[in-house]
């Protein structure tokens, strides 16, 4: 039988391949000759996902709260995984080296297109997170929470390496005091020590830094600091003022930056206020936080302040900032 011309053109592409690595297609051949078929649950691991939903009690709703974790988890990971791109000028880190054939650099429509990305996935979990506010019967959340002890949602640690991917490490500073570092450059160890998130785990009573924060430093310490120094070059404000004066300057991408600003230090953190708020929050008394925080003092963006991109905002943008007219002023901007 005569091979196709699209047959014999596809193999001497592989015998190219193979031979620039010192490979033998024969061999490969062979593979593919024994391999089975791919199938859906085998490619995205189905058995191996839907085996780690495992509540600590039986109440039916405490799987709605761990699979919602996991799903946010999933999108934080998409998030860092645009992130990375940026970073590295287009490339994913874990590339072969094998040319995919196409473009590989970082121009501004790349930049608006991977921010684009990460604003979606944060709006879809700001809309999803009512699945926490509303929907888990507050009876069953109070009563299996207690034995999730001293776990938090604070020790995500996605959550905070997309702060630090995403800007300058001196904006995660506690803002209180911040402007020490800023007149006396420090290095990025005494930054850590005043990061912003400690005061979110320190005990009411005592001052002194809770369980959930000392596991949380003991696990990722380490890590943060390692991302935090591969990053200052190539966090997303670094990348966006290595761009030429002209593109810094495109409506379209201050815009996409201002979005994520919003969407990661207001409108997710506002949601997630929400259902503190309505599990947590009694007439007459506020029940303890996981890790005995005050949690009133701390989640509330007009509290913490956070943002990732100062420089693009007003000094009256910074004032009322998690003030509620942002979303409607600022976010909506460049949409039609
Ligand atoms: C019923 C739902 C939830 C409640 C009542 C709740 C409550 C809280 C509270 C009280 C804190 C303050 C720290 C502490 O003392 O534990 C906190 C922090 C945090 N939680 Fe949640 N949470 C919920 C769901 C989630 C979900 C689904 C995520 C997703 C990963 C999450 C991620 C976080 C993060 C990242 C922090 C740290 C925030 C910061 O430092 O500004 N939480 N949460």
């Amino acid at each position: 039988m005569e091979l196709k011309k699209e047959i014999i053109e596809r193999v001497n592409q592989l015998e190219e391949k193979y031979s620039l690595m010192g490979q033998s297609i024969e061999s490969y051949l062979d593979g593919l000759l024994l391999s089975n078929y791919l199938t859906y649950w085998d490619y995205i691991q189905l058995d191996t996902l839907l085996t780690l939903q495992n509540p600590k009690t039986d109440f039916p709703d405490e799987k709605i709260f761990i699979m919602y974790h996991q799903i946010t988890e999933l999108y934080f990971k998409l998030s860092l995984h645009e992130m990375e791109q940026l970073a590295n000028n287009g490339k994913n880190i874990q590339s072969n080296g094998h040319d995919l054939g196409w473009k590989e650099s970082l121009d501004v429509n790349l930049f608006i297109s991977r921010i684009t990305r990460i604003n979606r996935y944060f709006e879809s979990l700001t809309k999803s997170f009512e699945i926490m506010v509303d929907g888990m019967e507050k009876e069953q959340f109070l009563r299996y929470r207690m034995a999730l002890l001293p776990a938090s949602g604070f020790q995500s640690a996605q959550y905070r390496k997309i702060e630090i991917c995403a800007t300058d490490f001196i904006n995660l500073v506690d803002k209180d005091i911040r402007d020490r570092f800023v007149k006396n450059p420090s290095s990025l160890e005494e930054m850590f020590e005043n990061i912003y998130w400690n005061k979110g785990a320190t005990e009411l009573a005592t001052g002194k830094k809770t369980l959930t924060l000392n596991q949380f430093e003991k696990k990722y310490g380490v890590e943060f600091l390692t991302l935090a120094k591969e990053y200052q070059d190539k966090n997303m404000w670094a990348k966006y003022k290595s761009l030429s004066e002209h593109d810094q300057k495109n409506p379209n991408l201050i815009n996409a930056l201002k979005e994520l600003d919003v969407n990661v230090n207001i409108n997710w953190p506002l949601m997630h206020y929400k259902s503190a708020v309505r599990y947590l929050q009694q007439n007459t008394e506020d029940i303890a936080a996981t890790g005995g925080t005050n949690w009133q003092k701390y989640l509330p963006p007009r509290f913490q302040k956070r943002i990732f991109y100062p420089e693009l905002w007003t000094s009256q943008e910074h004032e009322d900032w998690g003030k509620g007219w942002v979303e409607t002023n600022v976010f909506r901007l460049g949409k039609s």
